[in-house]
């Protein structure tokens, strides 16, 4: 996406309180990206390269991926790869599969055979343990697909073991209060693309605005597909830092941009240091 349509890339710095860190891994630095929709339209080589050099800059410890790698067509994953290759942190890159990866019934090998090849470990169902067992990372299985079950995932963890868990689709949040998840990275909304600042996301007013139409002019409306308007059921997370009732969720803006562009809503490298 032209640069104009999308605004220029914005770097969050967070810092969140996890209970129970151990000393050894106070400061640890993580670097979060989303939604890069990398497929020629959507992410510039541009914003990509300048997402790379900040993420490398930072020296992060980790690196996060939470989906949507391309848009239905799997394929420019390949070449995304040999971006992403150029990635550094310490203690390797951790990623999750966007409802955009698993489009066609190939696309989730695919992606993830691409990801695997330049040594990132893909998550479906999976904990990993890139820093020990003191802070394991779940990755879960993408939120529309048929294969999202955390609970045989959680229930391996014992409830004193702070974790962090990766799940694209925001929505999951509510499913996840049954666990305890010190912190849930997730994307998928791309921040609702258009704010109105101080009120939201614009598809919230869009969406109340086609609901009083005659079906036949909704349809003739533009983004007035189920698509496009439910993304989220929960439009209140649709970016930033949200407490869900014990548990902590950060939605990333992402990286890539659907037409018409962002308002409002620039895309987003995240940089999130625990303590
Ligand atoms: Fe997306």
């Amino acid at each position: 996406m032209h640069r104009l349509l999308s605004g220029p890339l914005s770097i969050e710095n967070l810092k969140i309180k996890i209970t129970g860190l151990p000393a050894s891994l106070q400061g640890t630095k993580l670097v979060q990206m989303s939604d890069l929709h990398y497929d020629g339209l959507r992410l510039s080589e541009r914003m990509l390269e300048k997402a790379i050099a900040i993420s490398n800059e930072a020296e992060p410890d980790i690196i996060v991926l939470t989906g949507d790698y391309v848009t239905d067509d799997p394929l420019p994953i390949r070449q995304l790869v040999q971006r992403l290759k150029y990635l550094q942190s310490r203690c390797g890159i951790y990623a999750v599969l966007g409802n955009h990866d698993i489009h066609y019934p190939h696309s989730q090998t695919e992606v993830t055979d691409a990801l695997t090849s330049i040594g990132i470990k893909v998550l479906w169902n999976d904990i990993a343990y890139p820093f020990g067992t003191k802070l394991p990372i779940v990755g879960l299985a993408d939120y529309w697909s048929r294969e999202f079950k955390p609970a045989p995932v959680m229930n391996q963890l014992e409830p004193t073991q702070p974790r962090l868990v990766l799940s694209h689709n925001p929505d999951t949040a509510h499913i996840l209060q049954q666990w305890r998840v010190d912190l849930q990275l997730s994307g998928h909304t791309h921040g609702g693309q258009i704010v109105i600042p101080g009120m939201g996301p614009g598809v919230i007013y869009y969406r109340k605005f086609l609901r009083n139409l005659p079906k036949k002019v909704r349809r003739s409306l533009p983004f007035s597909r189920p698509q496009c308007l439910e993304v989220v059921r929960r439009w209140e997370w649709t970016q930033g830092l949200h407490k869900v009732k014990q548990n902590l969720l950060y939605v990333n803006r992402g990286l890539g941009t659907f037409p018409p562009g962002r308002l409002f809503c620039p895309p987003e490298l995240t940089v999130i240091t625990l303590n």
